[in-house]
């Protein structure tokens, strides 16, 4: 087989990559190791900034998004019996769009199948091969049988367990990590939510935040031990761990209910760099993963699609140019380390660290009341909870 651009991974990353490059007549095949319904399945965050949701315009695939999204202006912090709004319209005349991930990949899978895309389920094994050629290849077995897909380019949007990291030289590649030592519990419930725009919560028996999916679609997280065992927390414990966190009339408000998905998820800073080596491009979690504290994992892929379609597209419409291709990790990583910083600064003023000292708990505190009686510090919050320019 043969194509322009091979794609490895149909999660957010791969599929707004093809369905952008296909606008431009470009050609792609994605290759993803996992069936459509496990990649359908997969319950993930769901906050959009303006720039994400502005790339999914442009790729075709909002007019759902644009029905069913809930536009949110501000969110709310809450410490103690405190609680301050961030007015994110007020400070940046932006806002951000609720609308699931899973929601996301729907629109982009259906998108690519009406547009008669090439997306090839079940592709185990991928390699990929000559990288050092101008025409590296993918191999894969489908069905038992070997393949080779022959491609001009090659998009690693393989996630963070993929393999495309791999071929970027261990000489010439750079991981920065921090894990942190707690995880998130969240659960989904069909539940109408506690409150019209998100509450993050600092609370002395750890981190909590309501989120939502629908007006009766409720998600909601608490900070646990990144060992915790998923089978000791029935739905009854987790919501009276829940409300013992959250301000007193969300706790009497909150409406409860069975959970219809329950999950444990760690909280990781990690950042590889370069994003490119030779014909190969990395993009999304591939390369990067955030805290979801700053709900930044989803729209930091999109913004790599930004630049990754910008570049190629400039390579085959305008004369083989490659400066975006040459600047692509610098363009991206400028944007990653900001987001990273933002994620990390959050997770930091946010959660209970089990060695925490008098003094950091002290620094914690300062932080928070320096963003409730700062006006300053709110629209920083904003600036960047909106998301940063591209
Ligand atoms: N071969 C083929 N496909 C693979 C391989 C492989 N060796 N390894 C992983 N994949 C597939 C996965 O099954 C998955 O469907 O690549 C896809 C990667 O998708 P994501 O992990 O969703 O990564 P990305 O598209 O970059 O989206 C980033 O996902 O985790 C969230 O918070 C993150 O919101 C962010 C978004
Ligand atoms: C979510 O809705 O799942 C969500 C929202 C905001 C975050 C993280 C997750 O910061």
């Amino acid at each position: 087989m043969r194509t322009q651009v091979g794609i490895i991974g149909s999660g957010p990353s791969g599929l707004l990559l093809s369905q952008l490059l296909h606008l431009e007549g470009i050609d792609s095949v994605i290759l993803e190791r996992r069936t459509q319904d496990y990649v359908l399945g997969r319950i993930r965050a769901g906050v959009l900034e303006q720039g994400m949701v502005d790339m999914l315009r442009k790729a075709g695939v909002a007019e759902r998004l644009e029905k069913e999204g809930l536009v949110h202006e501000g969110l709310s912090i809450c410490f103690g019996d405190r609680r301050q709004r961030i007015d994110l319209k007020k400070h940046t005349g932006k806002v951000v769009t609720v609308y699931g991930q899973t929601e996301v990949t729907k629109d982009l899978i259906d998108a690519r199948e009406a547009a008669g895309g090439t997306l090839i389920y079940e592709a185990e094994n991928v390699q990929i091969e000559d990288l050092d050629s101008d025409t590296p290849a993918l191999t894969f077995l489908k069905d038992g049988k070997q393949q080779r897909l022959t491609c001009d380019f090659i998009a690693g949007c393989d996630g963070f367990r993929g393999v495309s990291r791999r071929y970027i030289p261990e000489d010439k590649l750079k991981i920065h990590e921090r894990v942190y030592p707690f995880g998130w519990l969240g659960i989904l419930s069909e539940t109408r939510p506690v409150s019209d725009e998100l509450i993050y919560v600092n609370h002395w028996r750890g981190f909590a935040l309501c989120s939502m999916r629908s007006p009766t679609r409720s998600r909601y997280y608490i900070q646990c031990a990144y060992d915790e065992d998923l089978e000791e927390w029935t739905d009854d414990r987790f919501w009276d761990e829940l409300r013992i966190r959250l301000p007193s009339a969300a706790a009497e408000s909150i409406e409860m209910g069975p959970s219809i998905e329950k999950s444990i998820a760690p909280l990781r800073s990690f950042i590889a760099e370069p994003m490119r080596h030779r014909h190969l491009f990395l993009a999304g979690d591939a390369a990067h993963i955030v805290p979801p504290t700053g709900a930044k994992g989803l729209n930091l892929a999109a913004s790599d699609i930004y630049y990754l379609s910008r570049a190629l597209t400039a390579y085959y419409k305008d004369d083989s140019r490659t400066d975006h291709m040459d600047s692509y990790s610098r363009d991206c990583l400028k944007r990653i380390w900001k987001a990273e910083r933002f994620s990390w600064w959050m997770t930091t003023m946010l959660h209970k660290f089990p060695d925490q000292s008098s003094f950091d708990r002290g620094m914690q505190l300062a932080e928070l009341d320096y963003l409730f009686d700062s006006e300053a510090a709110q629209a920083s919050l904003a600036e960047n909870y909106v998301g940063l320019p591209y």
